[in-house]
């Protein structure tokens, strides 16, 4: 197998940690975590996203990076070649294809998201935000969403400025991400220090860890599954291509560890922000997509020096969803390159125009065509429902079952180089057994069969 990838490398394991740290935390984390907490009942589906993290999550993006490491290529093409290396059928680069047209939905959608996070730093540093009350927040969230004209401008301008960093290759990120997680973090600590003042705290943090079973339906189990991949990154190819640019010496067990679990106290950092200022307020947790965008700028109202940390908040929040933008579109800017000889530019912007053009169905599902519905489901729910509750845990599973069955033993763990036989085998008794087992039984349990 190969040294070197034809795109180059991480120039170190910290790199790697920080790149691969920005793909998982980003809008998954902030944006979406808690309102689908809030929508399923909080500590029930909290518990069993944190047990799909750990169980199914951890192995898979072992297995992710490993397997990107030694393809080297694309996932496409690194698919095809360790297919070859074990003796199956080349067929398996189809995984790579799934995840190429996953990452494409998904970033389509991400996009307009990370517009309204755009529009907000605007919004935030122009102190409209000031003493704002609840209802206040609220009519300045529905008067954007709204309005498609600028929507699809913000969501014009993030699809742009994604496609001038990768078009650099994987420098630029690099260098990026180093100054921005660590003060992402910062703020989301602040943000809970706001919100531990207040009386509802307590009421948040019941919400957040207090388990009621009684209100999980195997829908929401599907949910807590889809997020555990969709946080993580995993399922389509975006570690796996992160996986290929990773220098050969870098142990994958420890380095995975690290970056479920700081994706996974940046989450709960920041339901633990958001819920206490729901309460407090008498918002309601289940108010959906907007969930952030109509609690946080009322704790950036009332704050000290409010206007300057939610310009902060929102700008980095822009820069968490920018590098995890970044990696979704990478499997399929990799493959172009590799395969239509394309240079890494003219990749870009056919990739970035014809998801661009995609984003434009987003735009339109939150307001002109918001009645427009299947299976009671808007454009916009109808991607993110496919993308992370089908494609990314059918990716996960098809990864877990190639790089437990199909590859050799011999194989991974010469990849791997886990000293530890408990460890070693651990990590496989998860990744053939109890993750390919779990993901089947909650899809099956979702499509009603059990
Ligand atoms: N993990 C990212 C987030 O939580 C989203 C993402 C999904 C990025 C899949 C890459 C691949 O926001």
């Amino acid at each position: 197998m190969r040294q070197t990838s034809q795109h180059g490398q991480w120039t170190s394991r910290f790199a790697f940690i920080l790149a691969a740290t920005g793909s998982a935390v980003g809008l998954g984390n902030i944006w979406k975590f808690p309102y689908i907490a809030g929508e399923n009942g909080g500590g029930a589906f909290v518990l069993i996203y944190l047990v799909c993290i750990l169980a199914i999550g951890l192995p898979i993006m072992i297995a992710e990076i490993m397997l990107g490491r030694r393809g080297r290529q694309s996932p496409i093409n690194s698919m095809r070649d360790l297919a070859d290396e074990a003796g199956a059928s080349k067929f398996w680069s189809w995984l790579g294809w799934l995840g190429v047209v996953a990452g494409f939905l998904i970033l389509s959608y991400y996009s307009v998201i990370a517009g309204w996070a755009m529009a907000y730093v605007v919004r935030v540093a122009s102190g409209v935000f000031e003493g704002v009350t609840a209802d206040g927040v609220s009519n300045i969230f529905g008067q954007l969403i709204a309005d498609p004209e600028k929507l699809l401008a913000w969501h014009s301008l993030f699809m742009m400025v994604t496609m001038l960093v990768v078009a650099r290759g994987v420098k630029g990120l690099e260098r990026t991400v180093k100054f921005l997680m660590p003060a992402l973090l910062a703020i989301l600590i602040l943000l809970v220090g706001y919100a531990m003042e207040q009386d509802a705290f307590e009421q948040g943090v019941l919400f957040l860890f207090k388990a009621d079973f009684g209100k999980v339906t195997s829908e929401a189990v599907l949910i807590a599954m889809g997020h555990a991949f969709f946080t993580l990154s995993l399922g389509m190819g975006a570690i796996m291509v992160y996986g290929s640019y990773l220098p050969r010496k870098v142990s994958i067990g420890s380095t995975a560890v690290l970056i479920a679990l700081a994706d996974t106290v940046v989450a709960l950092l920041a339901g633990l922000a958001i819920f206490p200022i729901v309460f407090a307020n008498g918002l309601e947790p289940g108010s959906g997509p907007g969930l952030i965008f109509q609690t946080l700028p009322i704790a950036f109202g009332h704050m000290a020096y409010g206007s300057i940390f939610g310009t902060l908040f929102f700008i980095l929040l822009v820069f968490a969803a920018w590098s995890s933008s970044i990696s979704l579109i990478e499997p399929a800017v990799a493959w172009l390159v590799e395969n239509k000889r394309m240079s890494r530019m003219r990749a870009c912007i056919w990739v970035g125009l014809a998801t661009w053009t995609l984003g434009i169905g987003t735009v339109l599902s939150f307001n002109l065509t918001a009645d427009i519905k299947l299976f009671d489901k808007t454009f916009f729910d109808i991607l993110d429902y496919l993308t992370a509750n089908i494609m990314l845990p059918l990716g996960g599973l098809s990864i877990a079952i190639f790089a437990g069955w199909v590859m050799s033993k011999e194989n991974s763990a010469s990849e791997l180089q886990i000293k530890s036989p408990i460890l070693f085998n651990g990590w496989l008794f998860l990744l053939k057994f109890v993750s390919p087992i779990a993901v089947a039984i909650v899809f099956l349990n979702a499509i009603d069969v059990i």
